[in-house]
């Protein structure tokens, strides 16, 4: 069994993730997505509702290898737990590598059997981040096509100003 975990803040989910979600669950036999509990950044949204939200993305987008949960404490505690030899990450500029190589980097030290794979996300959501996501939905901007249709009226209604 190949098994890999796809960590991040996910908060929310855009559909750059769903992306290199959809990719990893076709290289793994099983993909667990780890949400971050705590975030450096106080997140928008509780880990139970952006554990939610994906596993309706994943229903919705058919994909039936996927798992999703929280996770606190290191990551490669957490992929061991899983018994996963990979982790997944997704690189959108090379201003997301300085970041990566350091994760990286803590993640070899820690634990050097655990690999980290990358896949480059789409040319057209290269400009897409979670954050921007936040900021358009909190000023009533429009977010179709930016995060998974299934939880796109989820998003703008917990994010609109009030
Ligand atoms: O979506 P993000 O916020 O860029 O994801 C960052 C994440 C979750 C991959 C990273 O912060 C993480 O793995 N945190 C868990 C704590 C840990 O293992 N730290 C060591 C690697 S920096």
């Amino acid at each position: 069994m190949k098994i890999g975990i796809y960590p991040g803040s996910f908060d929310p989910m855009t559909i750059g993730h769903l992306d290199i979600l959809s990719e990893a669950s076709r290289l793994f036999d099983v993909v667990y997505i780890g949400v971050l509990v705590n975030t450096a950044k106080a997140p928008a949204f509780s880990a139970g509702e952006r554990v939610e939200m994906i596993q309706k993305a994943v229903i919705a987008a058919g994909l039936t290898n996927v798992v999703c949960e929280a996770f606190d404490g290191l990551l490669v505690d957490f992929a061991r737990q899983k018994g996963a030899e990979f982790i997944v990450r997704g690189l959108r500029a090379t201003s997301d590598f300085e970041y990566e190589f350091q994760i990286d980097a803590v993640n070899r030290y820690l634990e050097p059997k655990i690999k980290t794979v990358y896949f480059m996300a789409s040319p057209e959501h290269s400009f897409l981040s979670s954050s921007n996501v936040r900021e358009m939905a909190f000023w009533g901007g429009n977010i179709n096509g930016l995060v998974p249709e299934a939880i796109r009226e989820i998003i703008s209604e917990r994010l609109r100003k009030q």
